[in-house]
């Protein structure tokens, strides 16, 4: 079997660039570990910055999203019970589309059936070979059987625990790590929002997020020890100590119900460098890893894509290998401030077990400067909404 493109992992990272390739008439191959059902089952993301939205809308695949995503003109955040809302409209003239990630991934791989487009899934073994030279290959078991592709190149976008950037021998590759000291406990339920905008809340007791999926569906997250057993967490103990970290307005107004998804997930920063090796190019999660406090993981991965695509849209069609050359680069300037803004906005509100008084006077401090600066908000907000590409 030969394509032009193999596509590791059918995330929104591989789904996203496959459809943006075909569009472009270039060949490809996506090959997914999972099955749809168990990748369509994975809560995650929510925010998409106009950036994303509009490259969803440029592969074709944005008419649900447009219809249904909750436009949101700010945050409110809250410092033990002190609150400050950030007006995005008013300081940067832009907006955020609240959509679920798993909703965007449905819309793909409903996209890619209905274009009668390859995608393997349940593909086991997947393997890369020859990735430094322009003949890389792809091996893979389904169905018992041992199948095989050449290609001219290969999408590595099979998330932070995939097969791809392990084949990178590791003196090829540097890597930059945080892990921090807790997780996020996640729950979703279909009752209305509390607010009509997320609220991001420091509390003594730890980070609270109250966010949504639409006007019916919540999506709630309370800071966690990392050995959190989310089976520990009855429903009841979970809506609990969140109304114990929001102020008591709010928590009074909460509606709850029974979860319909319960799980957590460790808070980490991690970087890649490079991004190419040879005709192997490392896309999304499997290059990067942000904490989740700010909402960028998802949107970092539609701008790898963006580049990307555009990179090998060049190679195929003008016969230019500027735009794959340069891609490496660009992505990680674009990555390494969006590192940067997760970072501070996790530092920014949530409860670090080994801080002294010093650091939380100093948390308290930026909370303070963030209130009374109409630049520190427009600082926050220029990110939250997303950089330039
Ligand atoms: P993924 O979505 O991880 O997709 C990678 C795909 O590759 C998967 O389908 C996987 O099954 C497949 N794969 C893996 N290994 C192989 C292999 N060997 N062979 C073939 N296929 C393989 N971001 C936010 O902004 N807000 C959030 O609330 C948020 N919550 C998150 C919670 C969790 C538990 C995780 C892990 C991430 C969360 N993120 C969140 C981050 C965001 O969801 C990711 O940044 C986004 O999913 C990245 O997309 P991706 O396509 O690069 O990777
Ligand atoms: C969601 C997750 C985030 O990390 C965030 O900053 C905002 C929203 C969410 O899952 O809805």
């Amino acid at each position: 079997m030969r394509t032009q493109v193999a596509i590791i992992g059918a995330g929104p990272a591989g789904l996203l660039l496959a459809r943006l390739l075909e569009n472009a008439g270039i060949g490809v191959l996506v090959l997914e570990r999972r099955s749809p059902d168990y990748v369509l089952a994975r809560i995650r993301a929510g925010v998409l910055e106009q950036g994303s939205v509009d490259l969803v809308d440029e592969a074709g695949v944005g008419a649900r999203m447009r219809a249904e995503g909750l436009p949101h003109d700010g945050i409110e955040m809250r410092f033990d019970g002190d609150p400050l809302r950030i007006d995005f409209q008013a300081r940067t003239g832009k907006r955020v589309l609240v959509y679920g990630q798993t909703e965007l991934t449905r819309d793909l791989m409903e996209a890619r059936a209905a274009a009668g487009a390859a995608s393997v899934y349940a593909a086991e073994d997947v393997a890369i070979a020859d990735f430094d030279t322009p003949h890389p290959s792809v091996t893979w078991r389904h169905g018992g059987a041992l199948h095989a592709a050449d290609c001219d190149f290969i999408a590595g976008c099979d998330g932070f625990h995939g097969a791809t950037r392990a084949s990178v021998p590791v003196e090829a590759i540097n890597t930059f790590e945080r892990v921090y000291p807790f997780g996020w406990l996640g729950v979703m339920a279909d009752v209305p929002p509390v607010r009509d905008e997320l609220i991001y809340a420091h509390h003594a007791r730890g980070f609270a997020l109250c966010s949504m999926r639409s006007r019916r569906r919540v999506r709630c997250y309370l800071q966690c020890p990392l050995d959190t057993d989310a089976a520990d967490w009855s429903d009841e103990r979970f809506w609990d100590e969140l109304r114990r970290r929001l102020d008591p307005e709010i928590a009074e107004a909460m509606q709850t119900g029974p979860s319909i998804e319960k799980s957590v997930a460790p808070l980490r920063s991690f970087v890649a460098e490079p991004l190419r090796f040879g005709t192997l190019f490392l896309a999304g999660d499997a290059a990067h890893i942000v904490p989740p406090t700010g909402a960028k993981g998802l949107n970092l991965a539609a701008s790898d894509v963006r580049y990307l695509a555009e990179g090998l849209i060049g190679h195929f069609r003008e016969r230019s290998q500027a735009g794959l050359e340069h891609y490496s680069a660009r992505a990680l300037a674009r990555i390494w401030k969006a590192e940067r803004f997760s970072w501070w906005m996790t530092k920014l509100l949530h409860t670090f077990p080994d801080d002294s008084a010093f650091d939380r006077r100093v948390q308290r401090a930026e909370f303070d400067y963030l209130r009374g600066s109409a630049a520190a908000q427009t600082a926050l907000a220029e990110n939250y909404v997303g950089l330039p590409a």
